[in-house]
């Protein structure tokens, strides 16, 4: 049958196979789907095993940490938020071509305004870290539409050269909002901003237990507060926003559901359902 296969190192705890496989399940198709451990030697030895897995047969592949960027650079063709984020998570085999797609920043965006209904036209979105997480995402949240974007980052120079690079992307595009929209700043910087009806964290901070340095006034009780990491519980940042009233308190499981519905459609034609996979998958956050 039809082979597609997530390489990530380490793999053993991805939960790409569960997806792909409830999704091929709804969808009707025979297909499978393998965890494939990444080796960090030899220093090609990712790019072999992604040349070996075509040659195998396979036809797509998901690509998690610490492979995204050497998955972008290997691909001959990559889509515009592939080729912005530097850093790719799906990869299709055609026609003798590696196509390269970025499809986490449109799965955060689909899980914040389809499944949390939190709609980012007009509002004040805050955006902390300017990783590779963050550049995914910010492309996606500007095409939403939200009167303010704020990229917050400890490193302040790369949150300014990051909006810098994004500003002219968006700015190249039509119907994108102006370079008012989005600003960077350092977390010094944001008790002076007031409150946001979005906060993301999409630093790493939480993969070690830390909290980044965001006030507590950046929260709206009425507001939403979102964790990229998932899997962790009610980690520090989602903790500081409960404490600071929001009711709104989200990982991003239904982010990793709708990036891997993202893929399934771009390599299997279907776009298939997301919202019992994403129930299935879901650990109560306490
Ligand atoms: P990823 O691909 O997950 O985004 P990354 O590219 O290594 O990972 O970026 C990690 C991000 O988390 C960075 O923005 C980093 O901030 P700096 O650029 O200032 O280093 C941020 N980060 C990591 N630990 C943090 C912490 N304890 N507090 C605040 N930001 C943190």
């Amino acid at each position: 049958s039809d082979r597609y296969a997530v390489i990530g190192h380490p793999i053993q705890h991805s939960k790409s196979p569960l997806i792909h496989g409830l999704f091929a399940q709804a969808c009707g198709h025979s297909l499978r789907y393998e965890a494939l451990e990444g080796p960090l030697t030899p220093a090609d030895g990712f790019e072999r095993q992604v040349l070996d897995f075509r040659a195998a047969g396979g036809l797509g592949l998901n690509i998690t940490a610490p492979f995204k960027l050497r998955a972008c650079a290997l691909a001959d063709e990559r889509s515009e938020r592939a080729a912005l984020a530097g850093a790719a998570n799906a990869l299709k085999f055609e026609g003798g071509r590696i196509l390269a797609e970025n499809f986490d920043g449109i799965g955060l965006r689909r899980d914040i305004e389809v499944n949390l209904q939190c709609p980012l036209a007009g509002r004040r979105v805050l955006l902390l870290g300017a990783g590779g997480a963050a550049r995914g995402a910010l492309l996606p949240f500007l095409a939403a539409g939200p009167a303010t974007l704020v990229l917050a980052n400890r490193d302040e120079a790369k949150a300014h050269a990051l909006v810098a690079e994004v500003a002219a992307v968006a700015a190249g595009r039509q119907g994108q909002p102006g370079a008012a929209t989005l600003q960077a700043c350092g977390y010094g910087e944001l008790a002076a901003q007031g409150r946001f009806d979005l906060v993301v964290n999409a630093t790493s901070a939480s993969l070690t237990g830390q909290l980044p340095p965001v006030p507590a006034s950046v929260f709206s009780p009425m507001g939403t507060a979102y964790e990229l990491a998932y899997g962790k519980g009610l980690t520090p940042f989602l903790a500081l926003a409960r404490q600071a009233g929001v009711r709104g308190v989200a990982d991003g499981v239904g982010m990793l559901v709708e990036q891997a519905a993202e893929a399934f459609a771009w390599w299997r034609g279907v776009r298939p359902a997301t919202t019992a996979v994403i129930d299935r998958l879901t650990v109560p956050l306490d």
